[in-house]
């Protein structure tokens, strides 16, 4: 697939596989288009060549609510909460396809189960939490479509090392209940490490790719992006 934004190419025939029930981990430099190869998975940029599959369907193309209901739900990378509303009003929000009243009540009822943040905090604005809080107030609220795959842009920019931790825990318990996950990430030990499959990009191209321990495990790599060797 080939993609980029009015001028010129930024993806040059990238060539990218996502295994359903894994993690799968894309890491690189900025600017290296990591953010475009997820705006174009979500709908939010048209590839100019090639094509994208979802479970053996072509959906480049179709628009971002249509992708939406076919299960592909992103978690942006800036803070995305509505700030005055309330944490249960955010994450009740995230099933606005929804229309069966039962459905959405079940899954509050289980969010709230798998996120006491969500189940402590339901009354007070979004805008009351820590970062790394409303980043897991976020992942609630994409729970609530119960995504076939879920999208994370770079969940833990920002976060101070104790809460990235929890950050990091929290993508590996969602990946457990079953979620495949797609997880773009500057902190790329934590991300390779986390991850069934790992990709760097460079300039738009993939450079690297392999399971997450072994990209990790590159000493070129380790060199380019990881700093020294520990
Ligand atoms: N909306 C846009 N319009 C034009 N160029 C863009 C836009 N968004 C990103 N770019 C450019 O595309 C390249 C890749 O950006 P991006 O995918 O955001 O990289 P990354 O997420 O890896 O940091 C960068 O050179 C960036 O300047
Ligand atoms: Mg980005």
């Amino acid at each position: 697939m080939t993609a980029g934004y009015g001028g010129g190419d930024i993806l040059h025939e990238l060539d990218l596989s996502v295994e359903e029930g894994g993690i799968t981990c894309i890491v690189g430099p900025n600017g290296a288009g990591k953010s475009t190869v997820l705006r174009v998975v979500s709908g939010l940029l048209r590839p100019r060549l090639g094509t994208i599959r979802f479970r053996g369907a072509a959906i480049a193309g179709l628009s971002p609510r249509a992708i939406l209901q076919r299960g592909i739900v992103q978690v942006p990378q800036e803070r995305s909460l509505f700030p005055t509303m309330t944490v249960w009003e955010n994450v009740r929000m995230g099933a606005y396809t929804v229309h069966d009243s039962a459905v959405i009540e079940r899954r509050l009822q289980q969010v709230c189960e798998t996120f006491s943040i969500v189940r402590e905090r339901r009354h007070e604005p979004a805008a009351s939490l820590s970062g790394g809080q409303q980043k897991i107030v976020e992942f609630a609220r994409a729970l609530m479509l119960e995504p076939a795959l879920l999208i994370l842009d770079e969940p833990s920019m920002g976060l101070d090392p104790k809460t990235r931790t929890t950050v990091f825990d929290t993508i590996r318990a969602m990946n457990q209940a079953g979620r495949t996950i797609l997880l773009v990430e500057q902190n790329a030990r934590s991300g390779l490490g986390l991850a069934s499959h790992g990709v760097v990009m460079e300039s738009g191209r993939i450079r690297l790719e392999g399971p997450g321990p072994t990209v990790l495990n590159n000493p070129e790599i380790g060199r380019l992006y990881l700093g020294a060797t520990a």
